[in-house]
């Protein structure tokens, strides 16, 4: 069910000058979370920043009772949370959204592209469980972008590319070589930017390949009031905040 709760700033930890982790203290922890899901968490220490914005849960600690953010810095709302001092209250609302599925004992592509590797270290610890192997493929313009490396070798083998070539192959995620042999996996995952989501989608959907994306549409409400994240499938118009963020490409209007 959701909550809305006041949390506790844990742990900041900053990865670069635009991208950092925070941890929160949470009094109740959920039942259960899964991969995909997301929080809107409020950012109102001024009035430019009304609305709530949405994050995937990037891990989750039942030990500890807290769960993580992975951000990186775009306007004014993800800058003012990295500002947030440890001890001070956050307010979110969570758990939002779908999750992907998790398939048992297969071999998965995990595409990550930019704040969209976010989801993905809980996907793969997922499929870790269920017995599946996972392969992740991140990707950045530059090494200085390429964030968690060894989080994600813990549940996968993880191949890198940089748009110059500063780190792993050089180019976009849909340049690497992993694609000649892309025959050899059942399924793609994947979150990142539109076009880049777009692009995988197309090559899975040619070569018969079952792949889902976490979209990352504007949201204001998170809930299905607003109708702001509204995405076209083969089956109508469906929020992107309730029915995804998780959608298998083969039923979105692409
Ligand atoms: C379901 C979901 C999960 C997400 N998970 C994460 C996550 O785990 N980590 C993370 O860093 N980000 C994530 N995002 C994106 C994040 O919500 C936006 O980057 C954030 O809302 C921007 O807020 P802002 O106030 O800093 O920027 P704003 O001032 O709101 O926007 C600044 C610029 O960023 C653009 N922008 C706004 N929202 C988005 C968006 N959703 N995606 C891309 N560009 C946007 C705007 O068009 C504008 O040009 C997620 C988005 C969704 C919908
Ligand atoms: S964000 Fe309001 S309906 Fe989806």
């Amino acid at each position: 069910m959701k909550k809305i709760q006041d949390c506790k700033l844990k742990n900041m930890r900053y990865l670069n000058d635009d991208t950092y982790i925070i941890e929160l203290s949470m009094p109740v922890m959920p039942e259960k979370i899964e991969s995909g899901n997301f929080a809107e968490i409020r950012v109102d220490k001024t009035a430019d920043v009304f609305l709530r914005r949405p994050f995937s849960v990037y891990d989750v600690n039942y030990k500890d009772n807290t769960i993580s953010f992975f951000i990186k810095t775009i306007g004014k709302g993800t800058q003012l949370l990295s500002q947030l001092q440890e001890g001070e209250n956050v307010n979110i609302i969570y758990p939002l959204g779908n999750s992907f599925s998790k398939i048992e004992n297969t071999k998965t592509l995990v595409i990550g592209g930019g704040s969209g590797i976010a989801p993905l270290i809980l996907l793969g610890k997922e499929l870790k469980e269920k017995g599946s192997k996972v392969v992740y493929l991140l990707g950045a313009r530059t090494e200085n972008d390429i964030h968690l490396v060894e989080e994600f070798e813990t549940y996968g083998e993880v191949l890198i590319t940089t748009e110059d070539g500063s780190l792993g192959e050089k180019g976009r995620v849909t340049d690497h070589s992993i694609w000649n042999k892309i025959s050899s996996f059942d399924k793609i995952y994947t979150c990142g930017p539109d076009p880049m989501m777009h692009a995988i989608g197309k090559i899975a959907k040619e070569h018969n390949i079952e792949c889902e994306v976490s979209l990352e549409n504007t949201m204001a409400c998170g809930f299905g009031a607003c109708l702001c994240c509204v995405t076209a499938t083969h089956n109508g118009n469906k929020c992107a905040c309730t029915e995804g963020p998780v959608f298998n490409v083969k039923d979105l209007k692409w």
